[in-house]
C-alpha cells in the first residue's frame, strides 16, 4: 500500500501469541489483557532498548473489547480492564515514544466472538484514528470469503480518509491459503503495508518449521509481492517465551531477516531471559530484516538437512548485492553437523569474491572468500548460522 508507512517490515510487539485471551483478571492479574499489562510493556519496551533498536509498534490483539457497541454504535473497550479508555492508554503509549496498534476483525465478530466491524466500517475507522491508532490488524473471522476484498478495500479507503497514517495489516490470505485457495497477492499490495499468509503461529518449533516450509513451497508466489511498504507476514516471534531454544531462537530470528517479515515480538518482557532478549536486540540481524532494498529471501538449497535461505541486501558494490545466507539445521543427530559448502552453489558469483561477516558468533575466522572456494560451516541441531556476505 503506497502510505508512505512500512518502507520496512514493521517492528513491534503484539499481545497475542504470548498473552492470548486471558481475560480473568483475578486468576491473572499481571498478565490479563488490560490497560495495566499494556502500560507495563510500554514501559519496559522503551527502558530496555527495544524501542531504541527499533522495535516501535505496541499492538493490542484480540479481546479489549467490550461484548456490546456503546450507545451509540461505537466500539468500546471493556471498562473493567480498560476503566480509563483506549484514547488514555494510547496517550501514554505514546508519550513513551511508542506508536500504538489495535485489532479488529472485518467480520461480524473477532476470532475471539467480540464485535467485528462488518456493517460500522466508517465509524469504526474513525473511532480508531480519534485514538490514535497508528497499526491496525484486521483479522478474518466470521467472513464471507468472497466479501473479502471488496471489505478490505472499503476499510481502507475510510482508514484513508481519516487522514492519519495508519499501517493497515490485512489478514485474510490466512484464511484462503489455509483452505489451500490462492490469494491475490498483487491486490493485497496495493491496499494493504502487510498480510498474514497463512496459519497461526504456536509456541513450538515444530509450529514455526510449518510455517517456513509453507514460506518455501510458495515461495516464487510469494516474493514478488514483497518489498517496501507491502509485506508478507509469516507471524509473530516466538523468542523469549517457553516452545523455542535458544539455538532455536536464533533460527527464527535468522529465518524471519531472510524474508523481510515484519518483527512482531510477543514476549514478557519482565521475565524474558538474557541471552533471549540479545538475540531480539541483535543489531546486525535487524539492520539484515530492515534493509532498504525491501527484498524477500528464499530457501536456494537443502543438502544434508541443512537449508541454506538466502536474501539479496546492500550494500550494492558494482552491480553486485551483498547477501544474507542462513544455514539452517533441520537436523536432530545431537552434534553440531559439519557441511562443506561453497558460494557459487547458491549462485554468489561476484567474481572478486566476497567478505564474510559471521553475524551471531565472533570466532569465525574467514574474513574472504573466493566463490568456488569451499568452506565448512558446523550447524548446530535445529540451529542456524547466518552471515553476511559483502562483495569485495
Ligand atoms: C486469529 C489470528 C491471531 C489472533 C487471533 C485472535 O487466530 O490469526 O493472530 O489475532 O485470531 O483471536
Amino acid at each position: 500500500l503506497n502510505n508512505g508507512l512500512a518502507l520496512t517490515p514493521p517492528m513491534g510487539w503484539m499481545s497475542w501469541q504470548r498473552f492470548r485471551c486471558l481475560t480473568d483478571c483475578n486468576l491473572y492479574p499481571d498478565e490479563c489483557i488490560s490497560d495495566k499489562l499494556f502500560r507495563n510493556m510500554a514501559d519496559l519496551m522503551s527502558s530496555e532498548g527495544y524501542l531504541e533498536a527499533g522495535y516501535e509498534y505496541l499492538i493490542i490483539d484480540d479481546c479489549w473489547l467490550e461484548k456490546e457497541r456503546d450507545e451509540n454504535g461505537r466500539l468500546q473497550p471493556d471498562h473493567k480492564r480498560f476503566p480509563y479508555g483506549i484514547k488514555n492508554l494510547s496517550d501514554y503509549i505514546h508519550s513513551k515514544g511508542l506508536k500504538f496498534g489495535i485489532y479488529e476483525d472485518y467480520g461480524t465478530h473477532t476470532c475471539a466472538g467480540y464485535p467485528g466491524i462488518l456493517g460500522h466500517l466508517e465509524v469504526d475507522a474513525n473511532t480508531f484514528a480519534e485514538w490514535g491508532v497508528d497499526y491496525i490488524k484486521i483479522d478474518g473471522c466470521y467472513a464471507d470469503f468472497d466479501d473479502y476484498e471488496k471489505g478490505y478495500t472499503e476499510f481502507g479507503q475510510y482508514l484513508n480518509k481519516t487522514n492519519r497514517p495508519i499501517v493497515y495489516s490485512c489478514s485474510w490470505p490466512a484464511y484462503l491459503e489455509s483452505n489451500k485457495i490462492y490469494a491475490n497477492y498483487a491486490y493485497l499490495s496495493e491496499i494493504c503495508n502487510l498480510w498474514r499468509n497463512w496459519g497461526d503461529i504456536q509456541d513450538s518449533y515444530s509450529s514455526m518449521s510449518r510455517i517456513t516450509n509453507w514460506f518455501s513451497s510458495n515461495q516464487d508466489r510469494l516474493i514478488p509481492y514483497a518489498g517496501p511498504g507491502h509485506w508478507n507476514d509469516p507471524d509473530m516471534l516466538l523468542i523469549g517465551n517457553y516452545g523455542l531454544s535458544i539455538e532455536q531462537s536464533r533460527s527464527q530470528m535468522a529465518i524471519w531477516a531472510i524474508l523481510a517479515a515484519p518483527l512482531l515480538m510477543s514476549v514478557d518482557f519482565r521475565t524474558i531471559a538474557y541471552e533471549e532478549k540479545q538475540i531480539l536486540l541483535n543489531k546486525e540481524v535487524i539492520a539484515i530484516n530492515q534493509d532498504p532494498l525491501g527484498m524477500q529471501g528464499y530457501l536456494a538449497k537443502k543438502k544434508f538437512d541443512i537449508e541454506m535461505w538466502v536474501r539479496p541486501i546492500t550494500p550494492v558494490k558494482s552491480r553486485a548485492y551483498s547477501y544474507a545466507v542462513a544455514y539452517r539445521s533441520m537436523r536432530d543427530d545431537g552434534y553440531p553437523y559439519a557441511i562443506n559448502v561453497t558460494l557459487n552453489e547458491l549462485s554468489l558469483n561476484h567474481s572478486k569474491g566476497y567478505t564474510v561477516k559471521n553475524i551471531f558468533d565472533n570466532s569465525w575466522r574467514e574474513n574472504i572468500l573466493q566463490v568456488d572456494q569451499s568452506f565448512i560451516v558446523r550447524v548446530k541441531p535445529s540451529g542456524v548460522v547466518l552471515f553476511k556476505f559483502t562483495p569485495n
